[in-house]
């Protein structure tokens, strides 16, 4: 994983960043010299991993606004699409269904993905091309495919995870089952890629807060850090609902689900902390940042692209991106602070000038789902999808 280090100006976060990236310095050094193995890579997929996804008739990941998807990348026959995040595959399985000449590269970096992929893949001979990648590695792959810049017609990225990832225990991803504190989308592909575990484990309190802040937005960071210190000095936290209890029992009882989520459902205490865990784990800030880029370079002028985010951190860098902020130097999403409204009006302020020379707004506003599609998929409640036009 990269690991880009923050610049701050305030010296107090410039001090947690760095804390932070000296302990994931640390950690990363250390994992690297006991793990033994070799990353398989952009591409690769062992047969195991094929044969691994028994076939399902249910759809494993209900799409998010997939009728607006739909309508807004407007795919028209022979044209060619990226699914950059193909998941439980229904998105492109609606795009093939409606636009029967078209064709789909795959791209996912969960091999469990790839595999159902590859299924799709024998079921519509030569439409599905399935490829096992990060968005980070996209321009690698479609080079090595002889895929030219500027060739694409349409490109959805529907960032996150799936269903899947999050319903099974055994990757780690959600508090409500017992399973390993795993949380790594690539699964097993770069076994030197610290999970979950080693983060909580291994970073020391001031680092383990920043993530808390920065990724989770949590107000009780501080507090929460210092309770998984505590607790990993008596046994290391391996398991979710072990961080989920460390998390409770720094809490009074009354206010273990005394929150409310997004959707206005009570939520654990430690919801917060297992989104900011989940982010760090996967870079997926820096990783969606990349995609933003690839699709960029990889969508032809008039090509369509649509971006379906679930949370604040994710929608306010896609809304930046699109328009035609240089966010070259992400280190500003690493550690956002709560309060900075200084800041974030300079923001507001720098972004009334700012006129995209890449992308064209389909819609002046983010468009979010219909009450319909949120009483079928609770999960699509907090989703916004931009959808623009490149230049
Ligand atoms: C919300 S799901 C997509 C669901 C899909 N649209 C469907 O209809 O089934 C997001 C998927 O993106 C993948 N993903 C997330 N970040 C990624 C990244 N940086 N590179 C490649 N795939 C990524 C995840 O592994 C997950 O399978």
């Amino acid at each position: 994983m990269i690991f880009h280090m923050p610049m701050h100006s305030n010296p107090v976060l410039q001090r947690t960043s760095l804390a932070v990236w000296r302990a994931w310095r640390t950690l990363k050094l250390r994992l690297h010299s006991s793990v033994a193995g070799a990353s398989s890579g952009p591409g690769s997929l062992d047969r195991s991993e094929e044969l691994s996804v028994a076939p399902n008739k249910n759809p494993p990941h209900t799409p998010v606004m997939l009728k607006e998807v739909l309508h807004y990348l407007d795919v028209q026959p022979a044209q060619v699409v990226l699914d950059m995040t193909f998941g439980g595959g229904g998105h492109t399985g609606a795009i093939l269904n409606a636009v029967p000449e078209a064709t789909v590269l795959a791209l996912d970096r969960d091999p469990t993905a790839i595999s159902l992929a590859q299924q799709l893949a024998k079921e519509h001979s030569g439409r599905v091309k399935p490829l096992l990648g990060r968005f980070s590695e996209l321009e690698t792959l479609l080079s090595g495919m002889d895929i030219k810049p500027g060739s694409i017609d349409a490109v959805l990225l529907d960032a996150g995870c799936s269903s899947m990832q999050m319903d099974q225990a055994e990757r780690g991803f959600a508090l409500s089952k017992d399973g390993p504190l795993d949380m790594r989308m690539d699964g097993e592909r770069y076994p030197d890629m610290p999970c979950a575990a080693d983060v909580v484990n291994t970073l020391d309190q001031q680092a383990l807060a920043s993530i808390l802040t920065a990724y989770g937005e949590e107000r009780h960071a501080r507090k929460i850090a210092s309770a998984i210190v505590e607790a990993r000095r008596v046994n290391p936290i391996t398991r979710t609902q072990q961080l989920a209890s460390v998390v409770a029992g720094s809490f009074p009882p009354a206010v273990i689900y005394a929150r409310k989520d997004r959707l206005h459902r009570p939520a654990h205490v430690a919801t917060k902390t297992f989104q900011a865990l989940r982010i760090f784990v996967n870079d997926e800030l820096n990783e969606l940042h990349s995609g933003l880029c690839a699709a960029r370079s990889a969508l032809k002028p008039g090509g369509r692209l649509c971006v379906i985010t679930f949370h604040s951190l994710e929608d306010r860098l896609v809304k930046r991106f699109l328009k035609g902020e240089d966010l070259s130097n992400l280190d500003q999403y690493h550690f956002i602070p709560r309060k900075q409204s200084t800041r974030k009006e300079k923001w507001a302020g720098e972004e009334k000038h700012v006129r995209s020379s890449y992308w064209i707004p389909l819609e002046k506003k983010v468009i979010t789902p219909e009450k319909d599609d949120v009483q079928e998929n609770a999960r699509g409640r907090s989703a916004k999808l931009r959808a623009v036009l490149r230049r």
